[in-house]
């Protein structure tokens, strides 16, 4: 049984100097190289259908593909100062004004220059984390296509290669055109994304990307499409979105079926897999790199973002109202005695647990699909 060391490298899941010392520290390399350690897989049974589920979403994901370049509002003029200022009143932003009112507060002097600023910055900062992150899932579903050995799941995985190429594209296309700036990748993230396509077993590309980053994509990029007015990055969102539901079904689908069949010491192994890219992926979200970029000592403000009671962190809310019902769904919640059921306590994050799951909300989300009806019928 791993320890907390072992699995993520510290005692204490919130010891804010460890999660501080994990920097980016070649942030000017032009390529990083992984291994992946897995054989690629031929199948000779080539039965379409044999899996239902896959097939229907390799069926749907066939007609729903949209074009980045010709299907979105690229000429829309975004000004991100009027942008940022009218984002200024989102809860998160509030969070940080209410701390501002304590004496010694890194943000005691904030200008509203500086308030806007910090809302660009983290928007800059946002941006780019997703689009690396969806070159780590453009990586990890053509790698599924090679590791996975069912036909049904090979042709979907295919389709899913399109789309993560496609939201790399409109990512990297929007951040050069609109916004104000780049962050290179975030430590933690690269950290998890390593580990994924380093693990040489097939499921755990499904587990640590399908199921944990984009279970978390989706609801952050649903937080962002609640957010923001500008109907350019709307547009960009809710079409990524109506994707990566069909995304997170494809990892809860197939996984359902593997994992039924895994012995308690296999679950488990999942299960602290799981563990990890959850602590990763909240201390991604500290934003360390741009405390770091607006001169602030990120050390106070990561530390009171710790202590945020979670019934009061909506934002860490959302991010895992999506991952936790999928956890329990797939039995790993509470194989091995309940593990990951009291890991997911002390992240404050349990509470999830009987909200939708994401087998199915794919069709009721798929964005491109009503606009093509809406079109037609006009
Ligand atoms: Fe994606
Ligand atoms: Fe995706």
């Amino acid at each position: 049984m791993a320890s907390n060391e072992k699995l993520i490298g510290r005692r204490d899941v919130d010891d804010l100097e460890a999660i501080l010392a994990v920097t980016n520290t070649d942030v000017d390399e032009a390529v990083h190289t992984v291994a992946d350690n897995a054989e690629a897989i031929f199948t000779w049974d080539y039965e379409k259908g044999a899996r239902p589920a896959l097939n229907k979403l390799y069926e749907k994901a066939k007609h729903s593909q949209w074009n980045g370049e010709t299907d979105l509002p690229w000429d829309t003029e975004v000004d991100v100062e009027k942008l940022a200022s009218d984002m200024g009143g989102n809860p998160v932003i509030q969070r940080f004004r209410e701390a501002a009112r304590v004496p010694g507060s890194p943000f005691e002097h904030f200008s509203e220059r500086e308030w806007t600023n910090l809302v660009i910055e983290g928007q800059n900062w946002r941006l780019s984390q997703f689009m690396h992150g969806e070159q780590g899932a453009l990586l990890c579903t053509a790698k599924i296509v090679e590791t996975v050995p069912w036909i049904d799941a090979k042709y979907y995985a295919s389709t899913q290669v399109m789309d993560e190429a496609r939201h790399v594209e409109v990512f990297a296309k929007y951040l050069d055109t609109k916004l104000t700036g780049h962050y290179p990748i975030n430590a933690h993230l690269k950290m998890l994304l390593d580990d994924i396509i380093n693990d040489s077993r097939w499921d755990m590309t499904y587990l640590g990307m399908q199921i944990m980053v984009e279970g978390l994509a989706l609801a952050a990029f649903g937080f962002m499409h609640m957010l923001t007015q500008d109907p350019l990055l709307k547009q960009l969102l809710r079409y990524v979105m109506s994707d990566e539901a069909r995304h997170v079904a494809f990892g809860v689908l197939s996984l359902k079926e593997y994992y039924g069949d895994l012995s308690d010491a296999e679950l488990r192994e999942r299960q602290e897999f799981a563990f990890e890219a959850a602590v990763r992926m909240r201390d991604r979200f500290l934003q360390q790199e741009v405390w770091e970029r607006m001169g602030i000592d990120p050390r106070p403000v990561v530390t009171s973002m710790l202590a945020i009671p979670p019934k009061e962190n909506m934002f860490q809310q959302l991010l895992f109202s999506k991952i936790v019902p999928n956890c329990k769904k797939l039995g790993l919640l509470d194989a091995s005695g309940g593990w990951l059921r009291r890991r997911f306590e002390e992240l404050g994050v349990i509470q999830f647990e009987d909200w939708v799951d994401t087998g199915e909300e794919y069709a009721e989300l798929d964005e491109v699909a009503k606009d093509r009806l809406a079109a037609a019928a006009s």
